[in-house]
């Protein structure tokens, strides 16, 4: 499966012959539907230009840690935080042996060493260089501090000899990237998550909504996918691609939406709602198509129902977790939401300032019955791979207890 679309790709490249290759993987994971950006070091540059790997990856290469400008358009903290995950490829043996140093003095160092995203390298260089003890103990050293080893493949080198030490190929080091957003912290569950928002007919052309893009509810559920489980994502109208793996079911309003949660909830272990569903439907939806008539017309509403809190009352419900986009008094009313549906978990974020419905980025705060945590500013993506982690904690915890998961609307804690 491939998990690099819509992934921010680091790419460090450093001085072996191998850094030719480098072109080729820039291609790949582009084509994989990834975005990628470039980290040389000075020796990478005499392998191959810049030029060309600003070419093919469609941003400016970065290469001076000390260079004032550079820093001030995107220095090594923005680029180790830009990150999804950081591959070094072509990694040599001087390189692996500063990564294990923790050497900070060029800017691909300084990168890795800022990198909390998930880190791998491509070690090329000579079969005896690959063999020799240092290289052996710097490897196992960098294995235990979970940075993840490509290859290397066996053959012959450009040095003439054969044996272990080529830099494995493009489409294989794609491959091994992908592999590192399968956390498997959620293998084996089924996960259903609602998204986007609801339309709420008025007559045949007509409807209520809001502007709800959907994009928080499919990264949701494409994380969760990441993580293993089985994920079921309803929908409302929206223009997103389904995530890899992701069976996804279209409604349109928020009673199409609640039927198909209601039919797909049985054999969920988890249920995220993160659709804005519409709260009031018309009472009515005229049949004709309404005509101009009256300066003032009024549309008399219903109460829709509440999908989350229909699904935290369930009998044998699975661990539920809301949204609540907030104006104002962020923690106080999110706390109340969750007592109020009687919910497990609630990740509550501020509306305005750019963040929110509609935006790439999103901050949230999120409440569970013993603790908190906030979620900083960053790429929905990575906001929904950062909370599924926290979902699956909670979920893991609450069956090592072997308690009752669901929220007890009594507990005040
Ligand atoms: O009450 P409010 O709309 O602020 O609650 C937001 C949370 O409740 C979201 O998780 C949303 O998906 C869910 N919700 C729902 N059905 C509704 C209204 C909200 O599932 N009718």
């Amino acid at each position: 499966m491939n998990y690099l679309n819509g992934k921010q790709i680091l790419l460090g490249v450093t001085g072996g012959i191998a850094a030719y290759k480098s072109a080729e993987l820039v291609r790949q994971l582009r084509q994989s539907g990834a975005e990628v950006r470039v980290v040389m070091t000075a020796a990478a540059c005499e392998f191959i230009t810049p030029l060309t790997l600003q070419a093919l990856s469609g941003n400016p290469v970065h290469v001076d840690l000390l260079d004032p400008d550079a820093e001030a358009a995107m220095g090594h903290i923005e680029l180790a935080r830009w990150a999804d995950a950081l591959l070094v490829a072509p990694a040599t043996a001087n390189f692996l042996a500063r990564l294990v140093a923790g050497r900070a003095e060029d800017l691909l160092a300084a990168v890795c060493l800022a990198c909390e995203a998930p880190v791998a390298v491509a070690p090329a260089m000579n079969r005896a260089m690959w063999t020799n003890t240092a290289t052996v103990e710097n490897i196992a050293t960098l294995q235990s501090r979970h940075i993840t080893v490509l290859g290397p493949a066996d053959g012959s080198q450009a040095c003439g000899e054969t044996g272990p030490g080529r830099m494995l190929e493009a489409v294989e080091l794609a491959d091994g990237l992908s592999a590192l957003f399968q956390t498997g912290v959620l293998a084996g569950r089924q996960v259903l998550v609602t998204a986007g928002p609801t339309r709420e007919a008025i007559d045949p052309v007509r409807f209520l909504s809001n502007h709800s893009s959907g994009r928080m509810g499919f990264a949701v559920a494409a994380a969760a996918a990441e993580a293993g489980a089985s994920v079921t994502l309803i929908s409302g109208p929206v223009s997103l691609d389904t995530p890899p793996g992701v069976h996804r079911i279209d409604v349109e309003s928020a009673t199409d939406m609640y039927a198909a949660v209601m039919q797909a909830v049985t054999t969920a272990d988890i249920f995220i709602g993160v659709a804005a569903v519409a709260d009031y439907r018309p009472v009515t939806v005229a049949k004709q198509k309404l005509k101009k008539q009256a300066a003032e017309v009024s549309l008399q509403l219903q109460r829709n129902p509440d999908i989350l809190a229909a699904v935290a009352a369930l009998p044998d419900a699975p661990y539920t977790v809301g949204f609540a986009a907030e104006t104002e008094s962020v923690e106080n009313n999110a706390q109340l939401k969750r007592q109020a549906k009687g919910i497990d978990m609630i990740a509550a974020n501020q509306v305005g300032n750019g963040l929110g419905f509609n935006s790439e980025e999103n901050a949230l705060q999120v409440f569970w019955g013993a603790g908190e945590q906030q979620l900083a500013v960053t790429a929905k993506q990575k906001l929904a791979r950062q909370l599924t982690e926290m979902i699956a904690t909670q979920f893991q915890q609450g069956l090592h207890q072997g308690k009752v998961l669901k929220f007890n609307a009594k507990d005040s804690t």
